[in-house]
Order: structure tokens, then sequence, then C-alpha cells
């Protein structure tokens, strides 16, 4: 490739160098340059090997703290985002400040059998059943009415199909409010990617968790 379109920092953390391999292990979690990171960011975009630069797992207190060095500002946030993971306030402060949010796990991702709190909401059954729409349907329509952009995965011919057709039709004033009302869960935090073996001194998880409402 001679560029990226658009290149992100997975998380607001930085690993000692090499390959990672999840859980990371404790002592290789190190504080993180942002500014450093950003300015090498920004130099690549200028450079022409991105056409933009943008952040993922990024709560609002870590892009604050970006955009007071950042020339160029985030173009992007990718967070976790679908009905049973709202992000209000996420979605509210980017929009002010001109950030484009993607939403990752738009269905509620892959559980591995486990159950699926967005598949599985009687809250969106109940809709997709009355608009003849599926579940996942409504979902990514929630998300697009949201302002935010989306990468839902398939590897299904006819999923990814139904998952495009969500652009023709909206929710009523009445679905978003029972929506707005789905109890909330996040099923990724940075905790999940780090061992829960060995010791973290170096860096505060607090300060880049992603669990504000
Ligand atoms: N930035 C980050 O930290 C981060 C974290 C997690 C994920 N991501 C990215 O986000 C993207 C998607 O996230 P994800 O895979 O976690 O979640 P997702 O798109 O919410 O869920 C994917 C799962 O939903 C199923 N599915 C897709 N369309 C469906 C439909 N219409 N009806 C029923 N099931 C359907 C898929 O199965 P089939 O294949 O069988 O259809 C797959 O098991 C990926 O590109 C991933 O790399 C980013």
């Amino acid at each position: 490739m001679d560029y990226l379109d658009l290149y992100l920092i997975h998380w607001p953390m930085s690993a000692k160098p090499g390959p990672p391999i999840f859980p990371l292990k404790r002592e290789d979690i190190m504080p993180m340059d942002l500014k450093g990171v950003w300015e090498a960011m920004e130099e690549c975009q200028r450079l022409g090997l991105a056409k933009a630069i943008g952040v993922s797992n990024f709560p609002t207190k870590k892009i604050e703290e970006l955009l007071k060095t950042a020339k160029i500002p985030p173009a992007v946030n990718q967070v976790e985002l679908n009905p049973v993971w709202q992000q209000q306030k996420l979605l509210q402060f980017c929009a002010e400040k001109g950030i484009r949010v993607t939403a990752y796990s738009p269905l509620g991702g892959q559980t591995a059998g486990g159950a699926n709190p967005v598949m599985e909401s009687e809250v969106l059954k109940e809709i997709a059943k009355a608009k003849g729409k599926t579940v996942a349907q409504v979902s990514l329509r929630w998300i697009y009415e949201q302002g935010a952009s989306m990468v839902v995965k398939s590897f299904n011919k006819e999923r990814l199909k139904q998952n495009i057709e969500i652009f023709d039709w909206e929710l009523t004033e009445e679905e978003r409010i029972k929506i707005s009302q789905i109890p909330q869960k996040k099923r990724v935090t940075v905790r999940d990617i780090i061992s829960k073996e060995g010791t973290l001194e170096s860096v505060d998880l607090s300060d880049i968790d992603c669990v504000e409402m």
C-alpha cells in the first residue's frame, strides 16, 4: 500500500515493543507518550502516508489531553457503541469537537457462544418485529441516527446485504425513547486486554478506561 485512508491509535496505552500478545503482561504496560505518538501520526498525514488520522477507545479525558497539543485534531474516535452501550456523553463531546465517532461491535460483537445483549434484547426484538426488520438492522439504524459511522462485521453474504439496508426507513420517536431506556452494559474494557497476573505500577487504568456514561 502507498497510503492508508485512516490510521488510528488502537488504545490510549503503550506496551513494550514487540508483537502484542493478549492478554498483555502487566509489567509490559508503560505510560503513553501521547504528545509524541500524536506528533508522529501527524507526520504520517503530512507525508501522505495516511489520508486521515484518529484514535480508538479514547475517553473524553484522553481526547482533551490530546487536543491540548494536537496540530491536526483526530478525525475519528472508534469506540464500542450500540443500543446496549450508548455513549451519550462521548457522542456529544465528539460532536462538539468535530470528531466523527465510529461504532465497533455495533451488534454487540462476537460473543463466542455467550449471551449477546444486543441481539437478545427484548426491546430491539419487539421493535424489529413491528417494523418487519431484523434486530441487527434496528441496532445499526439506531447507531446511524446517532450521527455515527460503524464497522459491522459478517462473513455471511446475506447478512452483509441486510446490514446495509438501513438507509431508507427510520425509527419512530417512541422507538427511540424505548431504546434510550435499555439497561447499559459495556463488553470490552481495558482490563480485559491486560493479564490479571503480575503488578501494574506505571499506569492508572481508570485514566484510560472507557467506562463513562
Ligand atoms: N477498535 C477496537 O478496539 C475494536 C474492538 C473490537 C472490534 N473492533 C472492530 O469492529 C468490527 C466489528 O466488530 P465485532 O466483530 O466486534 O462486532 P459486530 O460487528 O457487532 O459483530 C459481529 C458478529 O455479528 C454477526 N452478525 C453480523 N451481521 C449480522 C446480522 N445481520 N444478523 C446476525 N448476526 C450478524 C457476525 O456473524 P457472521 O459472520 O456469522 O454474520 C459476527 O459474529 C471489526 O472490524 C473489529 O475489528 C475494533
